[in-house]
């Protein structure tokens, strides 16, 4: 196996593994290694079935089914399909995911720890995945701004996706209600200890995080577009230009994505990602409703 690092922020390609093969104990923590060092890992050419993917992704952990019920893939309740096919005239659900920066599951009280990409369907040109690292965006911030954010908490609401989008858009208004009955807003601490290396990360996701706790919006509005500003530096990007059969696992404890709109819509785009399952992180900021 080797490791060549792909960027100054973040990425790192893993070449010479078959990741279908019946892989020794030894290079898993190898590339668990490499994983928790680089935040971002592409592993190039691996034509795998689902079934090789899912059982690949479970030497890292338990997988989990997407908390949105109706984006659940025939494929398997551990598969999430990104597509943006037209099926039975139905556009997709998935086609328009990941469009601002984001961490998934932000929204919930047990984020991910990290996903596995893998690319079956490219348009021509584009179709492109950034990733940052969020041990960078940290980092590199003041001692005072380190101390002005040490105790703050955000509130990320799910709904504030379709906020964002200009309301509902192409989505079933029956099941935006439904994401946001399953969804309460949660309360999660802006600077995050990864459980794993012990650093410090800024955890914020601008497609849902909202307003800080004890700040009024408009208070808290300046601060937060600062951060999330700084956060996606180029400096601190990586940008992913994908090849069939590529697999990219990140981690979703210290790093944010995005998918931008950066292709013919008219051309497919087919990605199936399996779902490390989190730790608890984080409390709802009301009750659940009964
Ligand atoms: C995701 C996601 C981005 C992409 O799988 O969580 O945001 O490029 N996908 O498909
Ligand atoms: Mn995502």
């Amino acid at each position: 196996m080797r490791v060549r690092k792909l960027a100054y922020g973040c990425g790192a390609e893993i070449t010479d593994v078959d990741l279908s093969a019946d892989l020794p104990q030894s290079t898993i923590d190898d590339i668990r290694e490499a994983w928790l060092k680089h935040v971002i890992l592409v592993f190039p050419n691996q034509d795998f079935t689902i079934d090789q993917h899912i059982r690949f992704s479970r030497r890292f952990g338990e997988l989990e089914s997407h908390p949105m019920k109706n984006l659940r893939s025939p494929l398997g309740p551990e598969i999430l399909e990104i597509h943006n096919r037209v099926i039975d005239g139905k556009p997709s659900e998935t086609g328009d995911i990941g469009r601002n920066w984001h961490s998934d599951g932000a929204f919930t009280t047990q984020p991910p720890t990290g996903s596995f990409l893998h690319c079956r369907a490219m348009p021509e040109a584009g179709g492109n995945t950034w990733f940052n690292n969020m041990y960078m965006a940290y980092e590199t911030l003041s001692p005072k701004m380190k101390n002005i954010i040490a105790d703050l908490e955000v509130v990320n609401d799910i709904n504030n996706i379709y906020i964002r989008a200009g309301g509902v858009g192409r989505r079933d208004p029956h099941k935006v209600a439904e994401d946001n009955r399953l969804n309460p807003p949660v309360i999660q601490s802006m600077v995050r200890v990864h459980s794993e290396t012990g650093r410090k990360a800024l955890y914020l996701s601008e497609a849902v995080t909202q307003r800080i706790v004890g700040l009024t919006q408009d208070e808290g509005a300046g601060i937060l577009q600062y951060l999330f500003k700084h956060s996606v530096r180029p400096e601190f990007t990586y940008r992913h230009y994908w090849r069939i059969n590529d697999l990219v696992l990140w981690d979703n404890r210290c790093a944010m994505h995005l998918a931008p709109r950066d292709y013919d819509p008219g051309e497919i785009r087919h990605m199936c990602r399996t779902t490390l399952t989190g730790e608890k992180l984080g409390r709802y900021l009301d009750q659940l409703p009964a």
